[in-house]
């Protein structure tokens, strides 16, 4: 059955919201307020790397099941169901900002059709789905959590093959009927109320980032004693009660959810009265990451000063272009501080993009590693695992590399004399 949805908040996450619902059947309409990307949508121009995105809002704009507007009386009246799908950034303190939730509700309010349901798809404190409600002051609209898990670099894939999808309401019928909207979907339902939907998302996000934390503190220990990480999570992960997902050592975690989420539910933890210590310390041993690695081309270089140092890998993972929150990022910022002069690649980055003050990003991967001291490797396209060990090594004038994504394959390197550090491999 086709609905009529309106979707608040057209990027990562409202962008494949309303291209999949779309393509499920729906008849939507995706509101923002950046003209800029509108106008591009409204041309067929997907403005983010996004897996197969594009293909979707081409087939809905040549359809008529997909617009794109940044004018709120055209669409939110005649809408059954709106979804909010706003940035809800880390605040000063630590806990979520809702200011754009906020606003985008006194901005729908007065256009909303009586009986319409409000579904909110960011990612929220508890409490949030009542403060939603109070915002928009209508008391003939239903508002619903509905968080989303997608990863981005396979957003659209995980949008339509869902792991389970989590719907909170205060009235089972309201969330029967957003349920309705995925039928099509092969996944578990989880229903339940407003408060326990919101904390599933927190809780999701801060368990794989302590479960990252955990193997990068492994393959420390792995360092210390003389064992190879890879050997040992092969060995851990086999166990089915623990899996070999989110058990990969790297830089350290990042993006635009790891961390703000986790700051987040610290912080509702601490106001509610308990203190967190276990995510708070896998918060720690994050940061503590970044200089791990950062320690690891001191240990391949020497000082820092004045020496050249390539990059390659910005974004906080490959196929992607998002670069908020990303742990190169954190490491680039490190190396700069320290007096390297650092020349970076990543393949979905424009090279004329001002990324960092102080950065140089390059057209291609061996412009970025051309006479420098050690290449560092920070996210895991996988054109570099297949670099050219030749090329590399001609155009370094070092042969040094720190592989923070352990990408590399070790015999190679070591066949041509390379100095490496890995994350906790032998
Ligand atoms: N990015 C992810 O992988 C991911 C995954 C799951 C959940 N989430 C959560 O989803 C939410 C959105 O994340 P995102 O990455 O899509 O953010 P984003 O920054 O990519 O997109 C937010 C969009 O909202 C628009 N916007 C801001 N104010 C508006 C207003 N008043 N009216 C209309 N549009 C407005 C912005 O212009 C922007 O296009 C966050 O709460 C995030 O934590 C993100």
């Amino acid at each position: 059955m086709s609905s009529r949805i309106a979707v608040v908040g057209t990027g990562y996450v409202g962008l494949t919201t309303g291209a999949c619902l779309s393509h499920l059947g729906h008849d939507v309409v995706c509101l923002d307020v950046d003209e800029e990307k509108v106008q591009a949508l409204q041309g067929g121009h997907v403005p983010i790397l996004e897996d197969g995105l594009d293909r979707l809002v081409v087939e809905g704009l040549h359809t008529d099941k997909l617009s794109f507007t940044t004018d709120v009386t055209r669409a939110i009246p005649g809408r059954e169901f709106v979804f909010l799908c706003l940035p809800t950034p880390q605040a000063e303190d630590g806990s979520a900002d809702l200011s754009y939730v906020e606003k985008a509700c006194s901005q729908i309010t007065d256009h909303l059709d009586s009986g319409a349901v409000v579904i909110n798809k960011s990612t929220v404190p508890v409490g949030t789905t009542a403060l939603v409600a109070a915002a928009l002051g209508r008391y003939d609209i239903h508002v619903v959590s509905n968080p989303e898990f997608l990863r981005q670099g396979t957003a659209v894939h995980d949008f339509l093959n869902p792991d389970r999808i989590v719907i909170g309401a205060d009235d089972r019928d309201v969330a029967l009927r957003v349920a309705s909207l995925y039928l099509d979907l092969a996944a578990p339902w989880v229903v339940t109320d407003p408060a326990s939907s919101e904390l599933i998302k927190y809780v999701a996000n801060s368990f794989l980032a302590t479960k990252l934390s955990f193997v990068n503190s492994v393959a420390a220990v792995a360092e210390a004693v003389g064992a190879d990480v890879e050997d040992v999570i092969q060995g851990v992960g086999h166990d089915r009660r623990i899996g070999h997902a989110f058990l990969q050592p790297g830089p350290g975690w990042g993006g635009s959810c790891l961390p703000k989420d986790t700051s987040a539910l610290a912080h509702i933890a601490e106001s509610a009265g308990y203190e967190f210590g276990l995510l708070r310390s896998a918060m720690e041993v994050n940061v503590a990451q970044f200089e791990r690695v950062v320690a690891k081309v001191e240990d391949l270089v020497g000082d820092l000063k004045g020496k050249r140092i390539a990059v390659w890998g910005l974004t906080f993972k490959a196929n992607t272009d998002d670069l908020r929150d990303s742990p190169a990022l954190k490491i680039v910022s490190l190396l700069l501080k320290r007096g390297a002069e650092v020349r970076a690649y990543d393949p979905g980055i424009d090279p004329g993009r001002s990324v960092m003050d102080g950065l140089l990003v390059v057209p291609e991967m061996f412009d970025a590693t051309e006479g420098a001291d050690a290449l560092v490797v920070l996210t895991e396209w996988s054109q570099f695992r297949r670099a050219d060990v030749e090329r590399l090594q001609e155009s370094l004038a070092r042969s040094n590399v720190v592989d923070a994504r352990n990408l590399l394959d070790l015999d190679a390197l070591a066949r041509r004399g390379f100095a490496v550090r890995s994350i906790g491999r032998r």
